[in-house]
């Protein structure tokens, strides 16, 4: 059988102030009618069981946008290596052989998104491997992971390289290079994954499996599956495809996603004058005069102005304000 999987544990700092810790980016709609979560589970309506992974404090939240989903929980957030691990773990005791399709749910995707997941999900059979999905980039985005692929046949390629999140320069290369990105949507069979995680960072998790959970959890750091395993598979493949696909990862994202409103990607609310290549975002109303290339964004009377180029840094907003309670 296919199980989806989707991980569904992050905060999305960098949406701050739509984001909050009680209230995650995948619990937001951004416009449209469900929430990003929702939106996610009904993309894998073909999976035969779908599984949520996600922390204590989002599973009520959970179970409320997405009642026909079981949800797992993790002891800890430790970014996605520990959780992935895991969940293949428990999903191998609870349903026994399968192949899991593991999907964030941060994601805005059009396009032929079942050949490509079904595509990725027999490639992860047959081969035995850790199946990613690769999409051509159009930018040299630093927040992304990227894939030099083999000689391709049959609909995939060997992974020859795999760099998470490289710094402006080298991403540059990369493009010109024909690298993909990581798509961050995986194939593999919870035993191809357990075993790759074996000789990873993940080891002393991956030993602990069979105890409880918080032990196995405890005995690792926090690692992204990408840094903790993929860069280092052996048996890794990309199946490149032809999906319209955005991470909403920060507020610049939404220019991509939003229609525009003379030049400004406008969520809620707005009037713009003289204003070009905003970000206007609210649950109210935003006015803009003769601004350009700003993000504006106002959520429950917190209010947050970046220049648009620098929109990676609301995560430092957000570790200031928890730092100062
Ligand atoms: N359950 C759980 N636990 N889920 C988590 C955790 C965790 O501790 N941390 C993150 N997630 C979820 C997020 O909610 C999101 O849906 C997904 O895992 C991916 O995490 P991100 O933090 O958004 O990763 P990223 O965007 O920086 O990078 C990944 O995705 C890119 C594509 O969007 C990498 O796989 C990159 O290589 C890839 O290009
Ligand atoms: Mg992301």
């Amino acid at each position: 059988p296919i199980v989806a999987l989707v991980l569904a544990g992050g905060t999305g700092t960098r949406l701050y102030p739509a984001s909050r810790s009680d209230r995650p980016k995948q619990f937001l709609s951004f416009g449209e009618d469900e929430s990003l979560l929702a939106e996610t589970v009904s993309r894998v309506g073909f999976a035969d069981e779908t599984y949520v992974l996600t922390r204590d404090s989002f599973a009520d939240g959970v179970r409320e946008r997405v009642p026909n989903a079981a949800v797992l929980t993790e002891p800890e957030p430790k970014d996605t290596g520990p959780a992935l691990a895991y969940a293949a773990h428990r999903i191998r005791e609870q349903v026994g052989d399968c192949v899991l399709l593991c999907l964030p749910s941060d994601h805005r995707i059009s396009g032929p998104f079942e050949t490509v997941a079904r595509t990725a999900t027999r490639v992860a059979v047959e081969t035995e491997g850790l199946v990613t999905v690769g999409i051509e980039p159009d930018r040299p985005a630093t927040g992304y992971g990227y894939i030099k692929p083999g000689p391709s046949g049959n609909g995939f390629a060997p992974v020859e390289t795999f760099h998470e999140k490289p710094d402006r320069e080298t991403a540059e290369r990369y493009v010109e290079e024909g690298f993909y990105w990581n798509a961050g949507l995986f194939a593999w069979t919870p035993t191809a994954l357990l075993s790759a995680a074996e000789s990873s960072p993940l080891a002393p998790m991956v030993e602990r499996l069979n105890e409880d959970p918080k032990a196995a959890f405890d005995a690792v750091g926090p690692v992204s599956i990408d840094y903790a395993v993929l860069e280092e598979a052996e048996n890794a493949f990309v199946v490149p495809a032809a999906l319209d696909w955005d991470d909403l990862g920060s507020w610049d994202a939404f220019e991509r996603v939003l229609d525009s409103q003379d030049g400004n990607a406008v969520l809620g609310d707005a009037v713009t004058i003289d204003a070009d290549g905003n970000v206007l975002a609210s649950d109210g109303h935003v006015s803009a005069v003769g601004v350009e290339d700003l993000v504006v964004v106002s959520f429950d009377d917190r209010t947050l102005v970046v220049p648009k180029d620098e929109a990676q840094r609301v995560r430092e907003v957000v570790s200031e304000l928890r730092d100062s309670g």
